[in-house]
């Protein structure tokens, strides 16, 4: 039997947030439910951030007042501080998820908080995250490039990806944010990350900027990594990091794993209809 790859589908948050017009939240709604019809099992569907910060997240608890909940599907937020988790808990969040980053430029830019400020501030929003008994995820950007500080050292993204585990969560995603990875480098940082956190808990969640997305997925499940972040229809890009194009797209990564022997338990009919009404939502789709 092929061995089986779980996706966490990023799109209607990651993919949507750094559209310039705003979406309807009618067509948010209906885009998780077309991801949910396409058998993804972990969806995140919005973010509980500042809207002075993301305008077009500011609808997160609409969204996932809307959203058809089907069985065996679990709906993620992505929160930065208390206030965030507190929407997320309200809003019945399946799974909250928390961020840090491996570069202080980054930090900076996206969470106007150093690092290790950025730890001290999670601590007890994972703390109340798992009193009220939601599942616990972890991200940490730019594992290997920052668009600030450049080429970023393999034990800065274990030591980030450590703090998190320590603080709960059940698994880090580790995220290339501007598409600058390589299959060398996703290598070199995963060998630091794996001498801290197990393959079982880690995903792989990469950018597409230079198309070598797939070849990353290929490097990192070579190293025993199961679970991937994409977005249908390969939206994405993140405001606070200049140059960020999509995330990779749901479908090719579906369909390269399928060509390697895996299964994913997505329809590739279902996502391709998700897909082009994904496209359709964002400008120049
Ligand atoms: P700040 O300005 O330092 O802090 O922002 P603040 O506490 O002064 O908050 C500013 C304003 O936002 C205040 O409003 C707060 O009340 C409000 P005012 O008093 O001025 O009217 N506020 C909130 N409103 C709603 N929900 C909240 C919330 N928190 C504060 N949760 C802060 C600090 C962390 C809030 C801000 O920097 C922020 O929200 N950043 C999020 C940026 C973001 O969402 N980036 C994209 C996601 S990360 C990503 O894409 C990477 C990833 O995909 C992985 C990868 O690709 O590598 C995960
Ligand atoms: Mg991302």
């Amino acid at each position: 039997m092929a061995e089986h790859v779980t996706l966490f589908e990023v799109g209607p948050r990651d993919g949507l947030q750094n559209e310039k017009t705003q979406i309807a939240t009618a067509d948010k709604i209906k885009l998780v439910g077309l991801l949910s019809d396409a058998g993804l099992t972990r969806i995140e569907a919005a973010s509980f951030v500042s809207p002075k910060w993301v305008p077009q997240m500011a609808d997160a608890a609409q969204v996932m007042a809307g959203i058809d909940r089907r069985a065996g599907v679990r709906y993620a937020a992505l929160t930065p501080n208390m206030r965030g988790l507190e929407g997320a808990v309200a809003a019945k969040a399946d799974e909250v998820a928390i961020f840090v980053s491996a570069s202080e430029g980054f930090s900076k830019a996206n969470i106007n908080a150093t690092m290790a400020e950025s730890l001290d501030r999670l601590r007890p929003v994972a703390q109340a995250a798992l009193d009220a008994g939601v599942k616990l995820r972890g991200y940490v950007s730019c594992v290997t490039d920052c668009p600030f500080d450049g080429p970023v050292p393999p034990h800065n993204t274990a030591f980030m990806a450590e703090a998190l585990m320590r603080m709960g969560c059940y698994e880090v995603s580790l995220g290339d944010t501007i598409g600058h990875a390589t299959p060398r480098t996703t290598t070199l940082m995963l060998d630091a990350v794996l001498s801290a956190v197990p393959a079982a808990q880690l995903a792989g969640h990469f950018h597409d900027t230079k198309g070598a997305a797939l070849d990353n997925i290929e490097a990192s499940l070579a190293l025993g990594l199961r679970t991937f972040d994409a977005a249908v229809g390969g939206l994405g890009g993140c405001p606070y990091a200049p140059g960020a194009s999509g995330n990779v797209a749901t479908e090719a990564v579906v369909e390269r794993l399928s060509a390697l022997g895996y299964e994913t338990g997505v329809d590739p009919v279902a996502l391709a209809k998700a897909a082009a009404f994904a496209r359709s939502l964002v400008a120049g789709g």
